[in-house]
C-alpha cells in the first residue's frame, strides 16, 4: 500500500517506456491452463494483478516460475478449483473457467465480487458455457461447471471482453465448431486468439465481431510476448496534456489508441506516430466530449484519465459513461483539487480551470487513481493521492519512476500495513 505525494511539474521531457498489457497479460496467462507444455510470457509486468492471478494459477496446481522479464508456466498436473481467496480478489480469476472446464471436464471459482466501478455480472460467460454444454451449479458463493464440451453457436447479448476470452478458450478444445457472435473486438481478445493459435488452436475472425474455432483435440507449448499496454499509454498520453511538453511513449501503437489520438488531436494536442513509438506534445487547448464505448470506440478505462485533462481544459467537457455503472467516484475528489464537475447519471459536465490546487485525495479504484496523480501534476502546491486499497498497483508498473524519469515530480511513499 502506498500513497503519491505529487507537485505542480514542469512540462514532461523525454521517453517512457510502455510496459505489456495488463488486460491481455491476465487472459494469456489463463490460457496456459489449455496446455501440459511451457508456456512463456516474455516481458509479464510485475503488477499486483498478475501476481494475484499466478497465486490462483499456483492453487489450481499450475507451476509459476519467473525468470527476470518473463513468467514461465506449466500446467501439466492442473485441478479444476482455484483459491477462493485469490478468485475474490480479482474479477479476472473468472478467466480461468473456459480453460479448466475445456481441459479437465470441471472447473470451479468463488464468484468475483463486484468492484468500486459496476456490479460486473458473469451471466454472458455462464451463458456460452451452458450454449457449449456445460452444467452449472451456483452454491456457497462459487460456481462449478462440468460437462465435455462440443461446439455451439453463441451469440453474447454485449460484446463482453471478458466472456468473449473466456469462450474463445473454451471452445479451442470443444468438439466441433465454434461461433461467438458480438464479439468484443479489443487489440487484447485478438492478442490472446493469436498467442492460442500459436498453441495450435484453430481461430478465425478474431477482432471482428464473429469468431469462428474449430476444435482441436490438445494445445502444445509456446513464448509469447503480449501487446503493449494501450491503456497506459494513454495515460501518460494524458499526463503529456494536461502539463505540456513532449513525450516519446516507447512502444505505443497509434493503431490501438485511435479514439483516444482523435479526442487528443480535437484539443489541440498534437500527435506523431513513429517506429518506436507514438510522439505526443503540446497542451489541451480545447474543450472535448466523450462517450465511451466498446473498441474500437472510447476505452472506458481511460475515461477517468481524460477527466484530469478536462479540468485543466478551457471550455466545457461532457463525459458520457455507457460501459460500466459506476465510474465517476474520481468526479468528487478532483473537485477536491478545485475542479469544476457536475455528475448526473452516467454523464459528467466539466467546466475547465486555469488552477486547480493541492490537497489530499482518495483513490478508489485503479483508473482513477491515475487520474488523481495526473491532476496533481498540475495542481499547485502539494497532492496526496491515498491508495491505501493499493488499486494503482493493480494496474500501473512503478507509474511514479516513470513519470519521474520525464520531469514528473511525484514521489512514491510506502505506508506500512
Ligand atoms: C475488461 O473487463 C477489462 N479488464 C476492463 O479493464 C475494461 O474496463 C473492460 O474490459 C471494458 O473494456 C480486463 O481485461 C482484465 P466486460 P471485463 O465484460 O471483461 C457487463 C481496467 O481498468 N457485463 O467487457 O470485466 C459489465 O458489467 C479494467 O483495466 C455483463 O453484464 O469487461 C460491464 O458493464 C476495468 N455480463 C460491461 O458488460 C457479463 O457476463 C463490460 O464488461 C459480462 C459483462
Amino acid at each position: 500500500m502506498a500513497h503519491y505525494a505529487v507537485r505542480e511539474s514542469p512540462p514532461l521531457r523525454g521517453e517512457i517506456p510502455i510496459s505489456t498489457s495488463k488486460n491481455a497479460v491476465l487472459p494469456i496467462m489463463c490460457g496456459a491452463l489449455l496446455t501440459g507444455g511451457d508456456v512463456r510470457i516474455e516481458k509479464a509486468p510485475d503488477l499486483t494483478d498478475v501476481r494475484t492471478l499466478t497465486a490462483l494459477l499456483r492453487s489450481c496446481g499450475c507451476g509459476v516460475k519467473r525468470e527476470k522479464d518473463a513468467l514461465i508456466f506449466n500446467a501439466e498436473s492442473v485441478n479444476g478449483a482455484g483459491d477462493e481467496e485469490s478468485a475474490r480478489r480479482m474479477r479476472a480469476s473468472v478467466l480461468i473457467l473456459g480453460p479448466l472446464l475445456s481441459r479437465l471436464g470441471q472447473a470451479r471459482i468463488a464468484l468475483p465480487g463486484g468492484c468500486a466501478i459496476g456490479q460486473r455480472p458473469i451471466d454472458q460467460h455462464l451463458k456460452g458455457m451452458s450454449a457449449l454444454g456445460a452444467k452449472i451449479r451456483m452454491d456457497h458463493g462459487g460456481v462449478t461447471l462440468t460437462g465435455h464440451l462440443r461446439g455451439a453457436t453463441i451469440y453474447l447479448d454485449m460484446p463482453s471482453v471478458g466472456a468473449t476470452e473466456n469462450l474463445l478458450m473454451a471452445a479451442t478444445l470443444a468438439k466441433g465448431t465454434t461461433r461467438i457472435e458480438n464479439a468484443a473486438k479489443e487489440p487484447e481478445v485478438v492478442d490472446l486468439a493469436n498467442f492460442l493459435s500459436a498453441m495450435g488452436a484453430h481461430i478465425s475472425g478474431a477482432g471482428t465481431s464473429t469468431i469462428t474455432i474449430e476444435g482441436v483435440s490438445s494445445l502444445h507449448g509456446v513464448s509469447w510476448t503480449p501487446i503493449e499496454d494501450r491503456v497506459e499509454a494513454g495515460t501518460m498520453a494524458c499526463a503529456c496534456a494536461i502539463t505540456g511538453g513532449e513525450l516519446l511513449l516507447r512502444g505505443a501503437r497509434a493503431e490501438h489508441l485511435r479514439s483516444l489520438l482523435f479526442k487528443l488531436s480535437e484539443s489541440g494536442v498534437h500527435i506523431k506516430d513513429t517506429p518506436t513509438g507514438l510522439m505526443v506534445f503540446g497542451r489541451a487547448k480545447q474543450p472535448f466530449e466523450i462517450r465511451t464505448m466498446v473498441y474500437p470506440g472510447f476505452p472506458t478505462d481511460l475515461q477517468a484519465p481524460m477527466m484530469a485533462v478536462a479540468c485543466r481544459t478551457p471550455g466545457t467537457s461532457v463525459f458520457l459513461e455507457t460501459i460500466f455503472e459506476n465510474r465517476f467516484m474520481h468526479a468528487a475528489e478532483l473537485m477536491r483539487l478545485g475542479a469544476h464537475i457536475r455528475v448526473e447519471n452516467r454523464v459528467a459536465v466539466v467546466e475547465g480551470t486555469p488552477q486547480l490546487t493541492g490537497a489530499h485525495v482518495r483513490a478508489t479504484d485503479l483508473r482513477a487513481g491515475a487520474a488523481l496523480i495526473l491532476a496533481g501534476l498540475c495542481a499547485e502546491g502539494e497532492t496526496i493521492v491515498d491508495d491505501a486499497g493499493g488499486h494503482i498497483d493493480r494496474g500501473y508498473d512503478r507509474i511514479e519512476e516513470k513519470l519521474s524519469a520525464v520531469g514528473g515530480l511525484v514521489r512514491r511513499i510506502e505506508r506500512t500495513a
